[in-house]
């Protein structure tokens, strides 16, 4: 008998906590699309870029930080996330990134 209602029990109060369960809807804002601004590379870095974050990651970063900064930038997302960009793409982006958002605040 004590047996029978420790093997039932945690099949009863499973029971009762799907019971009481509801779904829970939120009202999300809106996505906004971020835009880069145009330059050689600037849709192959919006493309690769936004794969698996908002490009806000890259737009909201502190300008000046130079050429190294966003070719180390890129280096990290393909070898410390996994990033699938090639040498190649990794130069250009790197590059238009640089162009773009490595000097001072315009
Ligand atoms: C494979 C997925 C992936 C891709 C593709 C990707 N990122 Fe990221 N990125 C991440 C992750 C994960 C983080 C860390 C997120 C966090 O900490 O919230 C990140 C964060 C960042 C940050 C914030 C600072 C930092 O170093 O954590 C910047 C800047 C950034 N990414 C730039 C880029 C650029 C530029 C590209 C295009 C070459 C890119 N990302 C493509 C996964 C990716």
């Amino acid at each position: 008998m004590a047996r029978a209602l420790l093997v039932l029990a945690p099949a009863v109060v499973a029971l009762c906590t799907v019971a009481a369960a509801r779904p829970v809807a939120y009202a999300l804002p809106e996505e906004t699309p971020v835009a880069l601004p145009p330059g050689l590379g600037a849709e192959l870095t919006a493309a690769t870029c936004s794969a698996c974050h908002s490009l806000d990651y890259v737009t909201t970063q502190p300008r000046g930080k130079g050429a190294q900064f966003w070719k180390d930038s890129v280096a990290k997302m393909v070898s410390v996330y996994g990033a699938p960009v090639g040498k190649e793409d990794a130069e250009v982006i790197a590059t238009y990134l640089a162009t773009t958002y490595g000097g001072p605040a315009r």
